[in-house]
């Protein structure tokens, strides 16, 4: 009987000069190298990430840098789950080349004074609710691309209007790396995968699946073309009768500008951000 495989080893780079030095050796053997951006508290939808990148790219960094410049004054920043030996121990079992750790002065230094912001996607959804959100997100992403230079990045649908503000900023601003987008990792009963979820109580997470459903519902509503205002209102009555609130949008959008659309006419998304007790929960399907 053959042994199970056993874990490799994850490379721990701790800066930029370590990250380079490890992307530079492997692209010299001639091999091709994928970065997965994460803040840790790995799942399954962040190990799918993974997953994918290892069928693209010969080797995979994950990156875990809980980036301060994306939370808001009152964010759960400070109790965000940090947990990074059972992060590694899970990147061993998925086979990940090496993790990489900055910390806040690698990412920023004293003086520190330059912000990517990516205007028009960013104005509805979660946008107006999370000021300042998607400028830390889209620096903090632009510095890891630069600093790995990888050939691929990862990203999930679950935080879609994410994946598509990176995908812009990647392209305006020529960052020679291919975005890819990897589709939302569920539970069973359809709640998406987010290292938010340990945060809700036993009660909270027994009504959760409801914003999947929600959106399922929504999504079957509007496919052939009807009005999704009445569509949108019952979606928001629904998630409301099951103990959300607030709901901070429920939105029918075009899947590329994130507009929002009265009728469905080509590729669009529903999305949705409500508060389930203390906890903002977001998700979203294709129409
Ligand atoms: P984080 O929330 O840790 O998510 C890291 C990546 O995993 C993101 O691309 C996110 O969309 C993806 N992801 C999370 N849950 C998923 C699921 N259930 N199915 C599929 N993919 C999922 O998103 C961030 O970190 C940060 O904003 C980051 C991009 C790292 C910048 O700081």
């Amino acid at each position: 009987m053959t042994p199970p495989p056993s874990p490799s080893a994850v490379l721990r780079l701790g800066d930029v000069s370590a990250l380079r030095g490890r992307v530079r050796d492997w692209r010299r053997a001639g091999e091709t190298v994928a970065l997965v951006p994460t803040m840790g508290a790995l799942h399954e939808g962040h190990l799918a990430l993974v997953r994918h990148a290892q069928e693209r790219c010969r080797r995979v960094i994950v990156s875990i840098f809980v980036n301060p410049t994306q939370f808001g004054p009152n964010e759960d920043f400070s109790r965000y789950p940090r947990v990074l030996e059972d992060d590694i121990a899970l990147l061993a079992e998925v086979g990940a080349d090496a993790a990489y750790l900055p910390d806040v002065a690698t990412m920023y230094p004293p003086g520190f004074a330059t912000t990517v912001t990516v205007a028009g996607l960013t104005e509805g959804l979660c946008g107006p609710v999370r000021p300042g959100h998607f400028a830390g997100v889209a620096t903090v992403v632009t510095k890891l691309l630069l600093q790995a230079l990888p050939d691929l990045a990862l990203f999930g649908e679950k935080d879609f209007q994410q994946l598509q503000v990176i995908r812009r900023a990647a392209r305006d601003l020529d960052v020679p790396v291919a975005i890819e987008g990897v589709p939302t990792v569920r539970e069973a009963d359809g709640l998406a995968l987010s290292s938010r979820n340990r945060y809700l109580s036993t009660e909270e997470r027994h009504a959760a699946p409801t914003i999947h459903a929600v959106l399922q519902r929504v999504a079957a509503a509007v496919r052939g073309g009807a009005a999704t205002a009445p569509a949108l209102a019952e979606g928001r009555a629904a998630l409301e009768a099951a103990g959300f609130g607030p709901v901070q949008y429920l939105s029918v959008a075009d899947a590329e500008s994130l507009a929002p659309l009265e009728r469905v006419e080509g590729p669009a998304r529903v999305l949705v951000a409500a508060y389930l007790g203390r906890t903002r929960l977001i998700d979203n399907v294709a129409v």
